[in-house]
């Protein structure tokens, strides 16, 4: 048994709805609190000097981590929408676009999601690997401690399962959990003759067999868009796919829309983007059980709009927000970051950012066993040092974690 604290502020995010607005007077805060965990779940959280008696008394072997300056602590985050095992860069994308440059003056310079393509095929499984590695040490120092993250840039059966092993290999090497999503439906690749359908049966007939035989991921993804696959046959590949027994999630609406209705229609356990989301859609979104994702990092990346998540959150649909890390559109990887500026522009509550990047983005997972500090949960927490919980958005991300505990064990700090 353990016992940490006493914080300062233990923000617990217990007893919130799942979906729809919050407002921060739904938070509980517990003053001079602590948690008492027993290996990888959380015992009881409570009034820190209670807690610790409780431990004297009761025989068993423990110990106690004593903050001896104000620290805050949060449930630790889930980013549920990343694409960060590539090789390469696309640094010269971004100059290009913010220089003016057309997506199709990209394309032709080199650039695009298929120079991405190009160099995680050139990158060995080693090299990959590494610099998987690398970001996932880095978002477990934000406090990310579970981890979706897609393949997408192999686009052939070898490719995508050489993804698709590099994850597997960087999930049995951290301790944040790691959930793997299969995004070969990520655009026709160039070098194959024949159309998006037939692309997409390939799929269904060659990768996603094998991604189930060696049972590398449970999650299939589809990028629904004018430049990539359209509605109707994306929504046949993704009704096949939840026949081969995968759970669906959609790149849906980032420049048209039309695609978050496929996303409900198919049961897709989230839907992400959503820029162009209509308001018609987001009705129906947000009478669904598809968690809503906003990736503000795409929008600040690509310079376009935000994520409608007020109206999402009003409407009262299930609201998650995710990093969208990859070369591309979403270079920066800092979801504290982000999340902080689109409650900025969206007018997001701390509480409904604080949801969103906890206990919603583990839902848009199937994972209810974290995102909350209350007893039986996954003890994944974050402290800060400093006495105020506001303090962390209002850093917009430069207030760094000072500890970051997975499974009950201090994995960063
Ligand atoms: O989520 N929208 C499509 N896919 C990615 C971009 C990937 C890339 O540009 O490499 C996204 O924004
Ligand atoms: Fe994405």
């Amino acid at each position: 048994m353990k016992l940490i604290g006493p914080f300062k502020q233990i923000v617990t995010l217990a007893n919130l709805p799942l979906r729809g607005k919050l407002s921060d007077d739904q938070l509980e805060i517990i003053q001079d609190g602590g948690i008492l965990f027993h290996e990888d779940k959380i015992e009881k959280i409570g009034n820190f000097e209670e807690l610790e008696s409780v431990l004297m008394n009761n025989g068993q072997e423990s110990q106690v981590i004593r903050m001896k300056e104000e620290h805050v602590v949060l449930p630790a985050f889930t980013d549920c929408h990343t694409h960060i095992c590539f090789g390469g860069n696309r640094a010269n994308d971004f100059a290009m676009r913010n220089a003016g440059k057309t997506y199709l003056e990209i394309a032709a310079a080199g650039g695009g999601i298929w120079s991405s393509v190009e160099h995680t095929r050139n990158a060995s499984e080693e090299e990959l690997l590494n610099t998987l590695l690398e970001r996932i040490d880095y978002l477990i120092s934000l406090g990310i401690t579970t981890i979706e993250i897609k393949s997408g840039y192999g686009l052939n059966a070898a490719q995508e399962l050489k993804m698709l092993r590099v994850i597997q290999k960087a999930k049995e090497k951290t301790s944040a959990t790691i959930i793997a999503t299969c995004l070969a439906a990520h655009m026709k690749p160039r070098d194959l003759e024949g159309s998006g359908q037939e692309y997409l049966d390939y799929i269904l007939n060659e990768i996603l067999p094998k991604v189930k035989a060696e049972n590398l991921a449970k999650r299939v993804d589809i990028f629904i868009e004018k430049s990539a696959f359209q509605p109707g046959e994306s929504k046949d590949f993704l009704l096949k796919a939840k026949d081969l027994g995968f759970e669906i999630t959609v790149h849906a609406d980032q420049f048209t829309p039309g695609s978050s209705r496929v996303a409900v229609e198919v049961g897709a356990k989230s839907a992400d983007h959503l820029e162009a989301t209509v308001d018609e859609d987001i009705e129906i979104l947000a009478q669904s059980d598809t968690v809503a994702v906003a990736l503000p990092g795409a929008s600040l990346g690509l310079g376009e709009p935000f994520t409608p998540a007020r109206k999402l959150l009003d409407a009262g649909a299930i609201l998650a927000i995710a990093s969208d890390w990859n070369p591309g559109s979403a270079p920066m990887g800092n979801l504290m970051t982000q999340a902080s500026i689109l409650a900025t522009y969206e007018k997001l509550s701390t509480a409904e950012i604080l949801a969103g990047i906890t206990f919603r983005s583990a839902y848009a997972l199937g994972l209810e066993d974290r995102g909350i500090l209350a007893p039986g949960r996954k003890a994944d927490f974050v402290t800060y040092k400093t006495n105020n919980f506001q303090n962390v958005l209002y850093k917009q991300g430069t207030l760094a974690p000072e500890a970051v505990y997975i499974n009950g064990e201090k994995s960063y700090g």
